[in-house]
């Protein structure tokens, strides 16, 4: 490609070194699209005849079922997707595919590509998140009766609905959800293509009709936009850091997800079961079943991360404009889209009927265990009611926790005399609060736990899926 200026080949070891058409050929249908989109406006500035930019798509035509058949031909010696693909089509076409790169640099290619790749990368990412939601409702859906233990510290705090648990995380995914949307559009925000190699074109190309060109499929909401400055343009790779920022996010309430599964799925807890599909056995234990799927989760989570950290190193002091150290941003942003695409749907996975099993019973008899006392706060809010000072009601709630554990009962054993024992602010009528359900239907403010305001919200989220 340019071998008018060197009389030398590159050093194998060099060859090897520089290629990336070993990682970067999954461009390839970006590059095509990217090329169409020049070669017609190179037509309508009279670049190229009516009959060259034929050519040019019947090439492509073919290129295309080429490598979709895999009967592609890629060669290290051409170093990248773009020589790959351009090179094939001279070898298919000739002279038109040699004025295809007329003013285009692989500057503003290489930027172009990896913008629709990102920008298609998080729309498969939005919808396997959506996906993930849907069946965490449906699990918190058919639990709304269940009530556990919500913790802080991991201490046992207050009663909560199972479904209000859950869909504390459809919150977070929401969110996580809002952050690929946000990608997909800065994919789309700065369009390089007409850009050269940093100093704009020489031709008369129309950047906005490029832009609109390569805007994203189906979604006008999107709004392709040239870049304002062909420099920034070429070395811009702020979408590439907001896709893997959105990722890193993501995996980082994946791993919270997981987690709590985790901890839920032991045998001290033994709140769920997690299905075969999920989980392996130990090779030397017969009684185990480990939660795999959700501990890899919780393990990609660090390496996401870290490629959060890589891509903003290699974009750290980096001199104006293109430097080929931009080469390496692909591998971050491939493997991070890629593990966090496979997180959410081994997750989906995870929290389908047959593998999410909520074990009642059992969840029943560590509640009535007693233990924690977290029957406590409705007993200080009664005392409010009836006109003690919240900080007085602490104290005598305190002293009836602590009768308790002197005298080894639970809240449920209590008696009319146990609490006139401690105080005798605490009249017999108090018996009847002190059940978990009874606090649970406390909770009747917006976002609170009690069945009403559960339900109205699992209702919200599945109209809002539903709507996708
Ligand atoms: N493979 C290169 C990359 O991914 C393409 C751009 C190369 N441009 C250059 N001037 N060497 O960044």
């Amino acid at each position: 490609m340019w071998s008018g200026r060197f009389s030398g080949k590159p050093d194998k070891l060099m060859q090897e070194f520089s290629e990336s058409v070993s990682f970067d050929k999954r461009l390839w249908r970006e590059d095509i699209e990217g090329s169409l989109a020049y070669a017609a406006e190179l037509q309508r500035i009279g670049i190229l005849t009516e009959k060259e930019l034929a050519d040019i798509k019947r090439g492509f035509e073919q290129i295309k079922q080429e490598i979709e058949s895999g009967k592609f031909e890629w060669k290290v010696e051409l170093e990248d997707v773009h020589m790959n693909i351009e090179s094939r089509l001279t070898a298919l076409i000739g002279d038109a595919g040699k004025k295809l790169h007329t003013g285009r640099s692989r500057n503003d290619q290489v930027a172009t590509d990896m913008r629709l790749w990102c920008g298609n990368q998080a729309a498969a990412l939005n919808a396997a998140c959506e996906q993930l939601m849907r069946a965490i409702v449906a699990c918190a859906e058919s639990g709304v009766d269940v009530v556990i233990p919500a913790y802080t510290h991991l201490q046992r705090a207050m009663p909560v609905r199972m479904a209000h648990h859950l869909s504390a995380h459809v919150s977070a995914l929401i969110r996580c959800n809002r952050a690929f949307t946000n990608a997909r559009r800065s994919s789309r925000d700065e369009m390089p293509l007409g850009s050269s190699a940093c100093t704009g074109n020489s031709f008369r190309v129309d950047m906005n009709k490029l832009s609109r060109a390569l805007d994203a499929e189906g979604d006008t909401s999107i709004g392709a936009i040239p870049a304002s400055n062909s420099m920034d343009a070429v070395s811009n790779r702020d979408f590439a850091l907001d896709l893997v920022y959105a990722c890193a996010k993501c995996m980082t309430h994946l791993s919270r997800i997981a987690e709590d599964l985790i901890i839920w799925s032991s045998a001290e807890f033994g709140f769920i079961t997690l299905g075969d599909a999920v989980t392996t056995g130990s090779s030397i234990m017969p009684q185990k079943r480990n939660p795999d799927a959700c501990e890899l989760v919780r393990g990609k989570t660090g390496r996401v991360v870290g490629h959060l950290m890589g891509l903003f190193t290699l974009l750290k002091g980096l001199p104006m404009t293109y430097n080929r150290d931009l080469q390496e941003d692909k591998e971050a942003v491939f493997d991070a889209t890629d593990q966090t695409l496979a997180c959410l749907r081994v997750m989906a996975l995870v929290f389908s009927k047959e593998n999410f099993m909520v074990n009642k019973e059992r969840i029943h008899a560590h509640l009535d265990s007693g233990a924690g006392y977290m029957e406590a706060m409705n007993v200080a809010d009664w005392l409010v009611l009836q006109g003690v000072p919240f900080r007085e009601g602490h104290d005598i709630t305190g002293r009836l926790v602590k009768y308790c554990e002197q005298n080894k009962k639970r809240f449920a054993d209590l008696t009319a005399a146990d609490l006139a024992a401690v105080d005798k602010r605490l009249k017999p009528e108090l018996l009847k609060e002190l059940s978990l359900e009874a606090l649970v239907e406390r909770k009747q403010v917006y976002a609170g736990t009690a069945k009403a305001r559960v339900l109205e919200r699992l209702a919200e989220l599945k109209s809002w899926l539903g709507e996708k």
